[in-house]
């Protein structure tokens, strides 16, 4: 079985939560995407530890994280190369009904993915674009204009959504961060642009300090990205993935997100070996 709730094993017909959890009313709760490599999560402690950051913000009691723990191990081991989807909804309000918040846990297999992304900048007006918003780096699971953008762009065929903030700054994807190079440097948006602090832009920093590659965060225009040497997006799901074009501008692959792609390998073979 591939789904836990509150840590209980159910078949995935009976995997359900029930329609008064403010987790299905609301979008009321948060979550995290954790890759396992064979039976391995990889970087666990910094997905619990933001899943605790999410919770928190919005006031949601965290389970104890070794129970968490236990649970995504146990369905890593079971299901193996995947990842691991964690869930912690909100629950209820309306007292006449027993709709606790609830601790889900499932294993999902590897996505199919293009080997490279072309996408589309769209504006989107409704991302805070900064870290002053109140809820920053939150991973909750209100990503209806993050999805609703994913959609509209494979709409128009592309792979995916480029998020450009209402003063023109490059912010990220619906489900990823972007960088791309200029003259052997790499350029990546800010935290303070209220984009996700992802795991796999920390991972590739690391990786980019370890080869040699200077990094730059700031807020960046469009046409920075436009005119860039090479670009990648970064997702626990797409690791270091190429980008191909942007809107109709080509872009060329090039040997930095090579690079950065091997060494990212490297690590998660060093980190993850049973
Ligand atoms: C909005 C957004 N930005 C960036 C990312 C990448 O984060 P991570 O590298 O931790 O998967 C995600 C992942 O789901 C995301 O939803």
């Amino acid at each position: 079985m591939r789904v836990l709730i509150d840590g209980v094993p159910v078949e995935e017909h009976e995997a359900v939560i029930s329609v008064f959890d403010w987790g299905v009313m609301r979008g009321f709760g948060v979550f995290e995407v954790v890759r396992c490599y064979g039976s391995v999560p990889f970087r666990l402690d910094a997905h619990l530890d933001r899943l605790e950051r999410s919770a928190t913000a919005l006031g949601i009691a965290m389970p104890d994280r070794g129970l968490l723990r236990r649970w995504i191990c146990e369905l890593t081991e079971s299901q193996g190369q995947g990842h691991v989807r964690v869930i912690l909804t909100g629950g209820g309000r309306d007292e006449s009904v027993d709709a606790r918040p609830r601790a889900i846990v499932m294993w999902e297999p590897p996505p199919e993915l293009p080997a490279a992304f072309r996408l589309l900048p769209i504006a989107a007006p409704w991302h805070p674009g900064t870290d002053a918003g109140g809820f920053p780096g939150v991973k909750w699971t209100s990503y209806a204009p993050n999805m609703a953008s994913t959609d509209k762009a494979q709409r128009a065929g592309f792979d995916d959504a480029l998020l450009i903030g209402s003063n023109g700054i490059v912010l990220e994807g619906p489900t990823f961060t972007v960088a791309w190079v200029h003259d052997g440097r790499i350029e990546t948006p800010s935290l303070d642009a209220g984009i996700l602090q992802s795991i796999t832009r920390d991972v590739m920093i690391e990786c980019a300090d370890r080869l040699g590659i200077p990094v730059s965060q700031g807020h960046f225009p469009l046409d920075r990205l436009l005119g860039s040497d090479e670009a990648f997006a970064l997702s626990t799901l797409k690791q270091v993935m190429p980008i191909e074009g942007v809107g109709e501008v080509d872009i060329e692959l090039g040997p930095v997100t090579s690079k950065l792609a091997g060494s990212f390998e490297e690590l998660v073979r060093i980190e993850t070996a049973e």
